[in-house]
């Protein structure tokens, strides 16, 4: 069987539309067209074997199908006509819009090929369009319909990169759903929810995408770099926040742990903690208990410039994401974005240390 996966930039374009059509469908399919052509080819044949065997037959057939997509990559005989392409290549989780989409910018300006992650397929083929505005020659731009909460959707994201790109140089944990709600209005479920968005999910990515960067190791260019965009929340607690600080906290102490581990393996672990960014991520952010309203209502105050302190204690993505990108270039290990910002935490490790707090 032959698989072929297009090799052009205009190719990986329409492959990718393709894709994303799947999500914007009843039948939801994220994965890539040429997986979907693979599994349309396979599928009755393997469903045949296990009709007219055994049920041990139809558990291996099953089986095949759910390992394909590792297996076709590792193959390597079986995914024909894909040109990997070279150049160092940045993979940026919730790289839909806001600061995610912002810093997917600096690094095609930069000379990356870059890998956009999101759920939505509209807003990516948006941000798809604005790097290819300022990509240089010679790189691409790959959107991936990808749900960082499902690990199988990170394993199809990792095969199409795999098969795509040579390089991978820089893996961005960005993705990220803000929760607010007082504790006993923030249900066990709502706490398994923040911790898949914004702490597992990004593990599991780390864990998917550390094998690429290691091989890295040793060869010149870029330091291979995994980034976190955690939170302020995630090194200073916040009222009504449990589940979110929780979350980024837990992802907090992953990564210093992390960066611990990979020292001497070459791979650098950056953290990076907005304060308020204005991005539109009200619109996902989920909010619960009776005082709901209210808060929502002072955050809209605080992000639409009402509050006379909007403009001190609000950041924009494009601040935030060049606050990440030095962190990738310079090798920082962590930084707090915006100086209201460092002076809370510094005012808050003081009284901490004294007992205070
Ligand atoms: N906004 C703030 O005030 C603030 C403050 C501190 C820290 N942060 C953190 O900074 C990061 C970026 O925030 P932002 O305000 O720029 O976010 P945003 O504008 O709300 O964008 C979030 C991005 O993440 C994607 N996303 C959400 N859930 C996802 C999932 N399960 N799988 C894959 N992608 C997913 C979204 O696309 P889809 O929904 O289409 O998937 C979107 O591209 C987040 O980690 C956030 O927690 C934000």
């Amino acid at each position: 069987m032959q698989i072929r996966v297009p090799a052009t930039h205009g190719a990986v374009r329409s492959w990718s539309r393709t894709a994303a059509s799947h999500i914007r469908g009843s039948a939801v399919d994220p994965r890539p067209t040429w997986l979907v052509q693979a599994d349309t080819a396979l599928t009755p044949s393997l469903l045949a074997v296990g009709a007219i065997g055994s049920p041990l037959l139809s558990r291996v057939a099953a089986k095949a199908l759910r390992r394909r997509p590792t297996q076709l990559r590792a193959s390597g005989t079986r995914v024909r006509d894909v040109v990997p392409h070279g150049g160092p290549t940045v993979v940026i989780s919730g790289a839909s819009q806001g600061t995610g989409r912002a810093l997917a910018l600096k690094f095609a300006q930069d000379g990356y090929n870059v890998v956009l992650a999101a759920r939505g397929a509209e807003a990516l083929r948006e941000a798809e369009d604005c790097c290819q505005a300022v990509l240089k020659p010679g790189r691409l731009v790959l959107p991936v319909p990808c749900d960082i909460t499902s690990p199988d959707s990170i394993q199809l994201l990792l095969d199409t990169v795999a098969a795509r790109f040579t390089d991978v140089r820089v893996v961005v944990c960005n993705a990220g759903v803000c929760m607010t709600g007082d504790f006993l209005n923030t249900s066990p479920e709502d706490f398994q929810s923040q911790l898949n968005v914004n702490f597992l999910g990004h593990v599991t990515t780390v864990r998917a995408f550390l094998p690429e960067l290691l091989r890295q190791k040793g060869r010149s260019g870029p330091v291979p770099t995994i980034c976190f965009v955690n939170s302020f929340g995630a090194r200073v607690p916040l009222p009504d926040m449990t589940a979110y600080c929780a979350a980024k906290y837990a992802l907090q102490g992953f990564a210093d742990s992390l960066r611990l581990e990979l020292a001497a393996r070459g791979v650098h672990v950056a953290t990076v903690h907005p304060g308020v960014i204005r991005s539109d991520f009200r619109t996902r952010a989920q909010w619960r208990g009776t005082a709901a309203g209210n808060r929502k209502s002072a955050m809209d105050t605080l992000l639409d410039g009402q509050s006379p302190v909007s403009s001190l204690v609000t950041q924009s993505v494009e601040e935030v994401a060049e606050a990440a990108y030095d962190a990738v270039k310079t090798q920082q290990s962590e930084v707090v974005v915006g100086l209201p910002f460092r002076t809370m935490l510094t005012a808050y490790g003081v009284g901490k240390a004294l007992g205070l707090a």
